[in-house]
């Protein structure tokens, strides 16, 4: 993707910080805009003309205040940082940015504090015990997803072994708090916390999509406390964090969506002959899979297909118990006649495992990830690695190039997808997971065009 950031003119006292966003993929280019006070109109009509695939839209960093000085400047106004964010509306321009509603309510007051003039602080008499802590939210499609929370001024995580009480506290307030506050369409922010002797959490603070999310410099010796956030709990770090925003972006405009619709589509009329279809080698490949490695427990089969996994895996029923997810109702009649898998949610992937907060132990996905691409890829593994208690097993297919040609000579381009090896490689192995087993073999035959498809099989645990 060709991504503009746009950029406040550098001014008199008023010099725009570094933006170190592009250092931390190089999945997607960057190019930078300048837009000045006076001619926003025109500065963003000329970025807007550039028809980017993407804009961040990071002039309230600049506008609002400048927040990289030690002691925090008050604005001269937020006036134009409301005005660019209204014609970026207008222009209706895919962005990354605080929408114009919110921005119209958020200044710094004149003790150089961040502060929405429509949101109370609570307050209260008790005395506060301890320092401030910080928790980070980012927002996933529509799903405000608490990272951990941190103590302000050392970054350090709150430890959630031994203060899982207050740990969960306040993941809970700050995900009431966005609620509550409809904070929606801020991509990120954090909420800052003072506890009582109670151990109750109390609202003291907000800062929106904060530049200090990703480290300073690439390197980032000096986290801030988001930055720490991120790389303690965002599985997959600051790479997967910038893939998985834009992806968000646009879930939340359906630009996707009609992809996943489609071969939605194509499955419901596969499903009653899939089984038939596949026996044979791709059958073998579940059965080796499944075989091989624990399941005890809820597993999450995601994009299960006909259950081909719960019928394979050897365990006896009441040590595995299987929920589905799959974007094909007819493959959820057909996975539901077995009685194996107690529910089965029809959707895209990547909006249901956003949404999804039960606690499972184990979660598998084979033969689907190519229909993803890479942005919702990266979104995808870390919602996985975010919800798994124990494992993560996925495969990922090697798609040919004759295998593409062939399928869009068809017309059916969204059938075939992408062949994602590269972008799991550089997508890591989460901080507290081990990459305990990884193999390859021949996956499936296409019955259309006789392709030969690799797989690589992933199994992660929890270390
Ligand atoms: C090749 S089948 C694999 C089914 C099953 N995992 C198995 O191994 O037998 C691919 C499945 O992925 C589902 N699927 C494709 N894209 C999806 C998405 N974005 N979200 C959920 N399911 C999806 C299809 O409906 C289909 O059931």
């Amino acid at each position: 993707m060709r991504i503009c950031i746009l950029r406040a003119a550098p001014g008199k006292g008023d010099d725009p910080p570094y933006s170190d966003i592009p250092l931390f993929t190089d999945s997607h280019t960057f190019e930078q805009r300048f837009i000045k006070k006076d001619t926003i109109k025109q500065d963003l009509n000329s970025a807007a003309a550039e028809s980017f695939d993407l804009y961040f839209n990071f002039l309230h960093w600049n506008w609002l205040a400048n927040s990289f000085s030690t002691s925090f400047q008050k604005s001269t106004d937020n006036e134009s940082a409301v005005a660019a964010a209204k014609y970026i509306e207008y222009l209706a321009l895919p962005v990354i940015g605080l929408p114009s509603r919110i921005v119209e309510q958020y200044y710094l007051d004149d003790q150089g504090k961040f502060v929405l003039s429509n949101v109370e602080f609570p307050e209260c008499n008790e005395p506060m015990v301890g320092g401030e802590y910080s928790c980070t939210v980012v927002e996933l499609d529509n799903t405000p997803i608490p990272l951990s929370p941190v103590f302000t001024d050392t970054g350090l995580p709150l430890n959630a072994d031994s203060n899982i009480n207050l740990f969960n506290a306040i993941q809970r307030l700050a995900e009431n708090t966005f609620y509550a506050n409809d904070f929606h369409g801020t991509f990120w922010c954090t909420l800052l916390f003072r506890v009582t002797a109670r151990s109750e959490p109390i609202l003291t603070g907000i800062n929106l999509m904060p530049k200090a999310i990703f480290p300073f410099t690439a390197g980032g010796k000096n986290l801030a406390a988001e930055a720490r956030a991120v790389r303690e709990s965002y599985p997959g770090g600051y790479r997967s964090l910038m893939h998985s925003l834009i992806a968000s972006l646009f879930l939340k405009r359906n630009r996707n969506f009609e992809a996943s619709r489609k071969v939605g589509h194509e499955y419901d009329g596969v499903a009653p002959k899939y089984d038939a279809v596949t026996a044979g080698i791709y059958h073998d490949g579940v059965k080796n899979i499944v075989g091989k490695y624990k399941f005890d427990g809820l597993v999450l089969d995601v994009a299960c297909g006909t259950g081909l996994v719960a019928r394979y895996h050897g365990n006896p029923r009441d040590r595995s118990r299987y929920v589905g997810i799959d974007v094909s109702l007819q493959m959820r009649t057909e996975c539901t006649r077995n009685g194996l898998y107690s529910n089965v949610l029809v959707g895209p992937m990547q909006r249901i495992l956003i949404t999804y907060k039960d606690p499972v132990d184990h979660i598998i996905c084979l033969g689907a990830f190519h229909y993803l691409e890479s942005n919702e890829l990266s979104l995808v593994l870390s919602r996985m690695f975010q919800l798994a208690e124990l494992s993560v097993t996925f495969t990922i297919d090697e798609i040919p190039d004759s295998y593409r040609e062939s399928q869009s000579k068809r017309g059916r381009e969204y059938m075939v997808g992408f062949n994602h090896l590269d972008e799991v490689e550089r997508y890591g192995t989460p901080v507290g997971w081990k990459l305990v087993d990884r193999w390859r073999y021949l996956g499936w035959t296409s019955p259309t065009t006789g392709d030969e498809v690799y797989s690589n099989v992933f199994r992660f645990e929890v270390v």
